[in-house]
């Protein structure tokens, strides 16, 4: 009998569906392009984003190799002198009042000038999660001829290797070998509930002090409340004020975070394989991807919860919250099993199987700060379960990635690119026609899925 409940099943995937999906997502890239890069949204976020740059290309690959390549290379074209990739790249042709906050907030070129801040373009001063050595290797391996001719590797491979050595020199704020973000948006899941109980020991900034431009187009139930935008504009600017030295500042938030930690190994094994191709040494980099991977474990893994956690630096304490954030780890190749084991059993279970969409939602679906509809706060997102999708491939996983990568298709196509969606009802929410929507589609529908590096 035909079941009447549970997720919507995606019709037989016949070559004319996929064709129509594929070429709506080509459409939204198209029309996202500023003609050096990518825009996440032409609305919500009118410039360049540094995640969302590395997944686009991604997605760009399969349109146009060449035009990947320059997605990655405008971003890294901002790289400070001391190696961090800025989280946003602004545009000098949109009126400041299009996005909050602006350039004139950051101050990039002044503020940060001493901690190398380019003298143009004007950028943010905080970081992103490291995913960009990945998508440059995917990006390389969708036309190596092509990538060889032009040199791309060459060019990409020194600034990717600074940026990890920026991380992992300057960010080890806890001793411990991992990497720290020390702003909500750094970790790219702004108001996960995981950020809670460190964010209530910052004082907010006066909403008098600032105006925001994202509720003029995003609903204020998708959005983080005022109380959160003034907490992220009092440690931005504390940030701004210490000249983004870290070797300086007294961040007021530090956290190790697993999903930034996993996206570091997996971008460093991607180094080792641009090392391998380049007829470098290759061995600096698997090393550091095995120590990487066991302090993982040692710091932020929970094996009573089957899932890793945050540590928060303030207290040296593992946060009592369920991210997404915390199964992401599962595309770290080189994981011991019973932690491959635990993870898949925590996705698959009642905490993080979305009744609606097949998607995972970005928060537990049973825990006390649950909101299905609220940005980071338990909405489905697509980039995680391009990552998840990935990761239950590498480790043989394979009827749950098939069926994971259904799901995203189904929901990218029904909810018309949405930034996220509600994992109860399938609802889109946030912005459409989103960027990194289309690019991951793009990419479930052409990859070849074998090019993992490892
Ligand atoms: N995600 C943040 C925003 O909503 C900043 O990167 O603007």
């Amino acid at each position: 009998m035909k079941s009447l409940v549970g997720p919507p099943v995606r019709p037989a995937s016949t070559a004319a569906a996929d064709l129509t999906l594929r070429r709506g997502a080509a459409r939204v890239l198209l029309d996202n392009w500023t003609g050096t890069s990518t825009v996440p949204s032409r609305t919500l976020y009118p410039h360049q984003w540094s995640w969302d740059s590395a997944f686009v290309a991604v997605g760009l690959r399969h349109l146009s190799v060449r035009r990947a390549q320059r997605e990655l290379e405008s971003l890294l074209a901002s790289q400070w002198a001391d190696g961090r990739i800025p989280h946003i790249v602004f545009n000098s042709g949109v009126p400041h009042d299009a996005y909050f906050p602006s350039p004139d907030f950051w101050q990039s070129s002044g503020a940060g000038k001493a901690a190398g801040a380019p003298p143009a373009p004007e950028t943010s001063g905080i970081v992103q999660p490291p995913v960009h050595a990945l998508a440059a290797w995917l990006v390389h391996r969708s036309d190596p001829a092509e990538s060889r001719r032009r040199g791309f590797l060459a060019r990409v491979q020194p600034r990717l290797t600074a940026w990890h050595d920026y991380l992992l020199n300057r960010r080890d704020l806890g001793g411990g070998g991992l990497a720290a973000v020390v702003h909500p948006w750094e970790p790219g899941m702004d108001n996960s509930p995981c950020w809670d109980r460190a964010l209530r020991r910052v004082e907010p900034a006066p909403p008098s002090g600032f105006r925001r431009a994202d509720l003029d187009h995003g609903h204020p139930a998708d959005r983080p409340t005022d109380l959160d935008y003034g907490r992220y504009v009092r440690l931005a600017g504390a940030y701004r004020e210490a000249g983004y030295d870290d070797r300086v500042v007294r961040h007021g938030f530090a956290m190790e975070d697993p999903c930034f930690n996993a996206l570091l190994i997996v971008s460093e094994l991607a180094l080792a394989a641009m090392a391998r191709e380049l007829r470098l040494p290759d061995a600096p980099y698997t090393l550091r991807a095995e120590a990487l991977t066991r302090r993982l474990v040692t710091r932020l893994w929970d094996a009573s919860a089957g899932l890793f956690r945050v540590r928060d630096l303030h207290t040296d304490t593992l946060v009592d919250e369920r991210g997404v954030s915390g199964l992401v780890p599962l595309i770290v190749p080189h994981l011991p099993s019973d932690v491959v084991g635990k993870l898949h059993a925590t996705l698959t279970g009642p905490r993080f199987r979305a009744p609606a969409t097949r998607l995972v939602p970005s928060y537990d679906l049973t825990g006390p700060s649950f909101d299905p509809q609220r940005y980071w706060r338990g909405p489905a997102w697509f980039n995680t379960a391009w990552l998840l999708h990935r990761g239950l491939r590498a480790h043989g996983l394979t009827q749950d990635a098939e069926r994971l990568r259904q799901g995203f298709l189904t929901q990218a196509g029904q909810s018309e690119f949405a930034e996220y969606v509600d994992p109860v009802t399938g609802e889109g929410r946030g912005t459409r026609r989103f960027s990194w929507t289309a690019a991951l589609t793009l990419d479930l529908l052409c990859a070849d899925h074998a090019e993992a590096p490892s």
